[in-house]
């Protein structure tokens, strides 16, 4: 009994001991760990300052090739936003995107901005999408992105319009899908910058991307 007693007093100093020992040693870690990542931030602050890319790409891209990046709306909250060469064309920010189809023209040899406009697919005149997308030529680069609703306006036309300058999910497009989309007039393939998101069965609302184009 006695000696089973003074096993359980040494296992309790045992285990005071190797806590204090841990105890510091934590100590002495954790405040070296926080000085390390002070070291470490400011070189990598240091680093991604260096290599910035055009419109923030995760990568950059070849200098003969436009960067840009395209992100639809979230749900109706978050604003899409448009950006080619490192110059955001529209976003929330700039106060210039609105509910419906938000497009920006670039000429395709230049990279120069031609014209933006917003569209209301929900409610508004589907004309002026129509007259807008028909004075669209050859050589110009078309980028699109969706807030909230762009489809319970879209009609056959419009479909067709957005088809032939490469779209191949323009056809189904409906109510409140979320769409992103690079394309040209008269371009014999399918754009390689697409993504669609339908809005049931609910999935992460926003579509967006970004890309290289040569
Ligand atoms: C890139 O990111 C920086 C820092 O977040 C921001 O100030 C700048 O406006 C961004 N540029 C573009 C084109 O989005
Ligand atoms: C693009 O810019 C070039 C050079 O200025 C010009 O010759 C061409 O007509 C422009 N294309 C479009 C579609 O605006």
């Amino acid at each position: 009994m006695r000696v089973s007693g003074l096993l359980r007093i040494l296992a309790v100093i045992f285990v005071l001991f190797t806590s204090w020992i841990f105890f510091w040693g934590y100590l002495s870690f954790s405040m070296k760990t926080v000085r390390l990542p002070r070291w470490l931030a400011g070189a990598v602050s240091k680093k991604t300052r260096v290599v910035k890319t055009r419109c923030n790409l995760s990568k950059p891209c070849p200098d003969n090739y436009f960067a840009f990046k395209i992100c639809s709306g979230a749900a109706n909250v978050v604003g899409p936003s448009i950006c080619f060469e490192d110059h955001m064309i529209m976003s929330p920010v700039k106060n210039n995107v609105g509910r419906g189809l938000n497009i920006a023209l670039v000429n395709g040899t230049t990279g120069m901005v031609l014209k933006h406009d917003h569209f209301d697919m929900y409610s508004g005149d589907v004309q002026l999408l129509e007259k807008f997308l028909k004075e669209i030529t050859e050589g110009m680069l078309v980028l699109v992105a969706s807030y909230d609703d762009p489809g319970t306006k879209m009609n056959d036309e419009i479909r067709k319009l957005f088809s032939q300058m490469g779209s191949s999910h323009a056809n189904q497009l409906g109510f409140r899908d979320s769409w992103v989309f690079l394309g040209a007039r008269g371009i014999k393939n399918n754009s390689p910058f697409e993504q669609v998101g339908s809005w049931w069965p609910p999935h992460p609302w926003r579509r967006g991307g970004e890309q290289c184009q040569g």
